[in-house]
């Protein structure tokens, strides 16, 4: 069927946007895909429109119990993590001083804190089958400040020193890890800009990235890939 016949791969946020671009090319290469959401019926839901026995889980990442039973779910019903893809993530955006605690605390959880529980959950299993690759979905944002983005910056500002500290931490064991920094992408993500579907990057050039870095071969490491829209609208 495809490349990744019989690998097992777990996507967060699996359901819509990015993430379900990704699940639905890793399926086309013939990987079982396990997808999360935070609702069982959006799991559920686009696990079955994807077909070629994924899984829908739900799982909110914010939680380690939650994620602990997700991961003990997939060494059960398909033997365990070849391929991790952490793309959950939220974006919130307000002055700090004016930004409710609350929601510096979800965008945090979410995506710092979640993507941590999921390696922490999913690299005893690949340890187990004897090496794996974990994408972390980064952003722009992850090197360039945006006013209001305080709490977004941060957590992707943090999210590739950890994805490069656990790069150097797994390397020896067959487990490769890159982050993905993609600029505007046209998903529901922070509601969405109505013109973006027009000149932003899809979910599909995310997930085309992620089917080269699976193919490029073990003794290569691209750790980190920026990308972004060709011709966005001109800033006056
Ligand atoms: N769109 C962009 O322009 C862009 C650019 C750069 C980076 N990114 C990054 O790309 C990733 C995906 O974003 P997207 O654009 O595809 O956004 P999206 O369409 O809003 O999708 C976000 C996904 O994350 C899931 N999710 C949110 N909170 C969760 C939680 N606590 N536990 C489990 N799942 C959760 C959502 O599922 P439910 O809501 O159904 O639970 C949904 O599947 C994010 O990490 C984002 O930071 C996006």
């Amino acid at each position: 069927m495809g490349f990744l016949d019989g690998k097992v791969a777990v996507v967060t946020g699996g359901n819509r946007g990015i993430g379900r671009g990704i699940s639905e090319a890793l399926s086309g290469e013939g990987a079982r895909v396990i997808l999360t959401a935070r609702g069982a019926a959006a799991a559920e839901q686009a696990a079955g429109e994807i077909g070629k026995g994924t899984i829908g889980i739900a799982g909110d990442v914010r939680s380690y119990e939650l994620v602990r039973r997700l991961f003990s779910e997939v060494e059960r019903r398909a033997g365990g993590t070849d391929i991790l893809v952490n793309n959950a993530g939220i974006g919130l955006f307000s002055a700090v001083a004016d930004m409710d605690p609350e929601d510096w605390r979800a965008v945090i959880e979410t995506n710092l804190n979640g993507v941590f529980y999921c390696c922490h959950q999913a690299i005893p299993q690949m340890r187990k089958r004897g090496g794996g690759y974990i994408f972390n979905v980064s952003s722009l944002a992850g090197k360039n400040p945006i006013p209001n983005g305080a709490a977004y910056n941060a957590s992707k500002f943090g999210l590739n020193g950890f994805s490069e500290a656990l790069m150097m931490e797994v390397r020896y064991e067959g487990i490769r890890v890159s982050y993905l920094m993609p600029g505007s992408v046209a998903t529901e993500f922070g509601r969405g800009s109505p013109d973006k579907a027009e000149w932003a990057l899809t979910p599909e050039d995310v997930a085309e990235v992620v089917l080269d870095l699976l193919r490029s071969p073990p003794h290569a490491l691209y750790s980190r890939v920026e990308m972004r829209p060709s011709q966005p609208p001109r800033k006056t």
